[in-house]
């Protein structure tokens, strides 16, 4: 059976790009026959100095979303990293496993370190995540693609891991969905979209009013021509419009250009707020419909099996290099 990893930080409001970029294939593979661990990465978040009083808050919020998108809790197991002390304590033992000079040419390293100085935190940002990963052997790990560089760092900790000691970590594959994978901000279609962007404007969040999310598909930057037409080089902001309606509509990007094909921007970019308003109405709903009380019985129901499950990684890895 195969297992499944993945994460997410609680800096700040759930956006698009991180429910179609990753969250919405969590949803899918939790139906599918495998085990999954749905992971609050607290302590990843702590890279980027956070407002300690929000920090629960932010945590309760990211959790609500992730249930209220779907994820099946049959066979998937959501806690918060810092629960589970494992995930450091791994990461130290594959430390050693990783170069420096590897970690340096990460470029969320680099875009990170521009903007927050260059601790260590950041630095070895991507051996913890390594850890998350490998703590319940994880073979596959469902995220966007700015985590491309992160997962194959891992695949070669792996390597060096097995081939140092005795194959005991899987190769983590990652995957993405078709569409999705890269949203990139409705303002400034050149940078993802992300929960830091400087104009808010370009981030779609999951609680978005109505009128937000129309106002801020008709704001969207585009192009002079009037051709809705996927182009990623050249026509970066509509090419971005026709990704989110292809993944919302399970089309492809031809069956969406030959469906506008008559029809101007304006109207294109109503049709596409109005496809996410459908969207997220009812994860909205749910998210409403959910106390915190839940959140945290919630949590305590999955620690345990989440706990057992680390601890036997670790056991295992401690006997492995004679700890
Ligand atoms: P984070 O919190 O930035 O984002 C969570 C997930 O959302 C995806 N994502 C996007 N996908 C498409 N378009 C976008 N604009 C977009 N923005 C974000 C991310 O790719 C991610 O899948 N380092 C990770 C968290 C992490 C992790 C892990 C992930 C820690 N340990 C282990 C996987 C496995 C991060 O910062 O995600």
């Amino acid at each position: 059976m195969k297992t499944v990893f993945s994460g997410i930080q609680p800096t700040g409001k759930v956006h698009l790009g991180n429910l179609l970029g990753a969250i919405n294939n969590w949803v899918s593979l939790s139906n599918e026959e495998s085990k999954n661990y749905f992971c609050v990465v607290d302590l990843h978040s702590l890279t980027t100095h956070p407002d300690p009083s929000k920090m629960q808050e932010n945590i309760q919020e990211t959790i609500k979303v992730l249930v209220s998108s779907g994820i099946n809790q049959k066979n998937s197991k959501i806690y918060i990293q810092s629960n589970v002390p494992e995930h450091v304590q791994l990461s130290w033992i594959l430390s050693n496993f990783c170069q420096i000079g590897e970690l340096q040419r990460m470029t969320q390293f680099k875009e990170k370190s521009d903007q927050l100085g260059s601790h260590a935190g950041i630095l070895t940002y991507p051996i913890l995540m390594a850890a998350d990963i490998l703590i319940h052997k994880a073979n596959e790990v469902p995220v966007g693609d700015d985590q491309t560089q992160h997962l194959e760092l891992t695949r070669n900790i792996v390597e060096r891991f097995n081939n140092a000691y005795t194959e005991y970590f899987p190769l983590p594959e990652k995957t993405s969905g078709k569409a999705g994978a890269r949203l990139m901000s409705l303002r400034h279609p050149d940078n993802k979209m992300s929960k830091s962007n400087d104009d808010l404007n370009g981030t779609i969040y999951f609680d978005d009013s109505k009128d937000e999310i129309i106002k801020k598909f008709k704001s969207s930057v585009t192009d002079s021509e009037n051709e809705i037409k996927f182009d990623i080089e050249n026509k970066k902001g509509i090419s971005n419009l026709i990704d989110i309606y292809s993944t919302l509509h399970d089309m492809s990007h031809e069956d969406v250009e030959i469906k506008f094909k008559n029809s101007s921007y304006g109207e294109f970019k109503i049709e596409v707020g109005e496809t996410v308003v459908s969207y997220l109405e009812p994860l909205r709903e749910k998210y409403e419909s959910l106390s915190d009380g839940d959140i945290s019985s919630l949590i305590r129901d999955h620690l345990d099996d989440v706990k057992d499950s680390a601890k036997k990684t670790m056991d295992e890895v401690s006997a492995i290099v004679g700890v």
